[in-house]
């Protein structure tokens, strides 16, 4: 997907939302922040996604992410649109701001578009407090994204950032699951990285590449 991607800083930009104005690193600074687009208001999976969003809310609060919607509407409409989303979704608030692009001018400069559309996506970046990318998700308009694979993304990035990523998360990882450590790092180094232990698994190779720690 061409313009901005993982590593890269996002842009600067001064945007409007439902909670007030702000310049997009003011509102990342000292926190990971959840980006998230979406093709407009009123539309029917927009409706859902969004208020999963406000009932997974306390779940990113927990971990000190900020959530930050987009959506290619104006204000006016974002804020008459927000009742129907707590409705259909119950249990759901709304408390996290959503950027207004009416005129779909934002959502190039942040790497949100469809390709094949040429127009809006449901895309996703996980930010960082340094202001880059580290994930991104691009979905096409017909596909709702899965809150809980987002909330699993993030819990793999922020504990890969724990261990200054010498660790990575293998398939289905969830958190309190055993992690692997990183080729990177030599076995002398795991042994100091993880005093608790590691397991290498014995594979048909014998290349003990594949170890696994508890860091629970
Ligand atoms: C929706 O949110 O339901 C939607 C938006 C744009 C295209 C298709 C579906």
């Amino acid at each position: 997907m061409p313009g901005i991607t993982l590593g890269d800083t996002v842009p600067n930009l001064e945007v409007e939302t439902t909670h007030k104005n702000f310049k997009l690193h003011d509102y990342f600074a000292d926190s990971w922040t959840v980006l998230f687009s979406h093709p407009g208001d009123f539309t029917p999976v927009c409706t859902t996604e969004l208020g999963a969003m406000g009932k997974y809310a306390h779940e990113f609060e927990q971990r000190g992410v900020k959530l930050l919607g987009l959506s290619c509407d104006d204000i006016q409409s974002h804020k008459d649109w927000i009742p129907d989303i707590e409705a259909f979704t119950p249990g759901s608030k709304v408390t996290y701001p959503i950027i207004a692009d009416p005129n779909k001018e934002i959502i190039p400069q942040l790497n949100m578009i469809d390709p094949i559309e040429n127009g809006p996506s449901r895309a996703l970046h996980i930010v960082g407090p340094d202001c880059k990318i580290k994930l991104s998700f691009l979905y096409p308009s017909t596909t709702g994204r899965n809150m809980d694979e987002v909330l699993r993304a993030l819990d793999s990035l922020l504990m890969a950032a724990k261990h200054k990523n010498k660790i990575a998360t293998p398939v289905n990882w969830k958190p309190d699951e055993p992690v692997v450590i990183s080729p990177a790092v030599s076995d002398e180094e795991a042994n100091k990285l993880f005093p608790q232990g590691f397991k290498t698994a014995k594979l048909p190779s014998k290349k003990g590449y594949l170890r696994v720690a508890d860091v629970s």
